[in-house]
Formats: C-alpha cells, sequence, structure tokens
C-alpha cells in the first residue's frame, strides 16, 4: 500500500512542535525564553514540545523546564561515547544534563559543517544506543528541486541514515523534512508540496522497514514556519508537527504556532 497526503489523521503519530535555536540564546536569554513560554502556554499541550537551544544553555534550559512537559534537545552530538575530540559532546554529556532528544543531520551542518550521510548515520546509531531521540533532517537544495532531484537526494540521505538501523529503532525517530530553499527564506513549502514530500518519505519508510513502523514514525515539517502559515501546514494528515527556526526564537511566536 503506498501512503497518499490526504489519508486520514493517524492516532498514533502525536505531533510535535521543537524549536531549533540554532546559534542564539545565552543561558539567562533561554531561561527567560521558557518563563515566559509557561505563562503563556500553561496546561497541557496540544502537541509535544521540544526546545533545542545550543550546547551552552542546555542545562540552563533543563533547570528551567523542571518537570513541566517540555522535552529538551542538542543540535548535534558525536557518536564516540568519549575521547580526543575536541570541541565535540558525547551522548553520554548529553543523558547527564537532562536532555532527551537531539538534532541530527541539519542542512546547516551539512553545507557548513561537512557533515555526510554516513556521518549522520553513525550519529544516529549511537544516539538510539544512549536512549536519545533523534530527530533527523533531510530535504533538498534549491539546484537539486530545479534539475528534479529531490526524490533522489531524499531517497539517498533517508535509506545512508536508516542504515544498521532496526524497524524498532526506527520507530523511535523523528524524521524531519527541511527543504534547504525553505531555511530561513521566508518561503515556506506550499502545504500541500510539502505533504507529498512526507508521504514520499514515509513510502521509502515502509520499503526500508515495512509499513506498520511508517505508520508510526513522526515526520515533520521544517522551514520558514511562521504563526502565519503553521495552521495550513499543520492541517495536512501527513505533516504531524514542525521543526521552527527564526519564528521559535520569541515566546510568543512559538506559543502561537503550538496553538495551530
Ligand atoms: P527557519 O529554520 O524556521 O528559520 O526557516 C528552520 C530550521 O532550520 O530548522
Amino acid at each position: 500500500m503506498s501512503y497518499n497526503a490526504q489519508r486520514d489523521t493517524h492516532p498514533m503519530r502525536k505531533p510535535v512542535i521543537a524549536a531549533n535555536w540554532k546559534m542564539y540564546k545565552t543561558p539567562a536569554e533561554a531561561r527567560a525564553f521558557v518563563a515566559e513560554f509557561l505563562k503563556l502556554a500553561a496546561g497541557p499541550h496540544p502537541a509535544e514540545v521540544i526546545l533545542c537551544p545550543s550546547m551552552t544553555a542546555l542545562g540552563s534550559v533543563v533547570e528551567a523546564v523542571g518537570t513541566a512537559p517540555i522535552a529538551v534537545g542538542a543540535q548535534n552530538m558525536y557518536y564516540a561515547e568519549e575521547g580526543a575530540f575536541t570541541g565535540e559532546t558525547s551522548p553520554l554529556m548529553l543523558r547527564a544534563l537532562g536532555v532527551t532528544h537531539v538534532i541530527l543531520g541539519h542542512s546547516e551542518r551539512r553545507q557548513f559543517f561537512c557533515e555526510t550521510d554516513e556521518l549522520v548515520n553513525k550519529k544516529l546509531i549511537s544516539a538510539l544506543a544512549h536512549g536519545l531521540t533523534p530527530i533527523v533532517c533531510v530535504g533538498e537544495l534549491e539546484e537539486e528541486r530545479n534539475s528534479g532531484k529531490t526524490e533522489e537526494v531524499i531517497d539517498r540521505q533517508v535509506s545512508i541514515a536508516l542504515s544498521e538501523i532496526t524497524p524498532e529503532q526506527t520507530s523511535r525517530i523523528i524524521f524531519a523534512y527541511e527543504p534547504v530553499w525553505a531555511i530561513g527564506t521566508g518561503h515556506a513549502a506550499r502545504p500541500s508540496a510539502a505533504a507529498e514530500e512526507h508521504a514520499m518519505i514515509r513510502n521509502k519508510i515502509a520499503a526500508l522497514m515495512g509499513q506498520p513502523v511508517a505508520e508510526v514514525v513522526r515526520i515533520l515539517y521544517g522551514g520558514s514556519v511562521s504563526p502565519e502559515n503553521a495552521a495550513g501546514l499543520l492541517s495536512q494528515t501527513e505533516i504531524d508537527g514542525a521543526l521552527i527556526g527564526s519564528a521559535s526564537l520569541q515566546a510568543e511566536s512559538f506559543v502561537k504556532i503550538l496553538k495551530s
């Protein structure tokens, strides 16, 4: 069976709203965000909320969040547990801080820090082995899209990321479809077009891991999500949530997206 964008909502896929703060916010600024967020979004959330601050603010955010239903994720990690890897952070270090999630393979890591599909795969294997929930980003560049290579690129990114990973482990992964041309540009993908790409990713996961696994895997959309366009994107059955960059930096706009 293949999936299409229009099928019924799947009850097993709880929506995820994740903030990727990139290289913004000192620990004090991050704590101030959490305090404001908790005021604006009191009570149970309709979605799982994940905040991904920079490495230096992770501990402060874990503390500020306390027992509130908010998860904290890193934006990157190295796959080794420890060793002579200057400047890197290990999964054990993240776990020790109370971090539960980690973004892997973000396009900015791929573009500016030379991360390959093979490295993303090693990190993914390690994150899963250490009980971290990975948020694995895939998506095509503008020139790849324009030359009709979107499917080929995403196919490659997904299949290499998942090599040596079991179906059970795959069901614990959160994917994020982030077309690179939509990141930070103010030009989000059209909801129906994004939903088609999500269906394509889900089909790929089904082919590799089986249909039951593909049914439960959450696939977030990322790339210029804003309070204005979030409802349209999130109303698509295939879109299980959002990974938000610039619109997540202010608690008010992040909460608006959460409420949509
Ligand atoms: P953006 O970033 O929302 O600022 O486009 C999204 C991301 O890079 O995850």
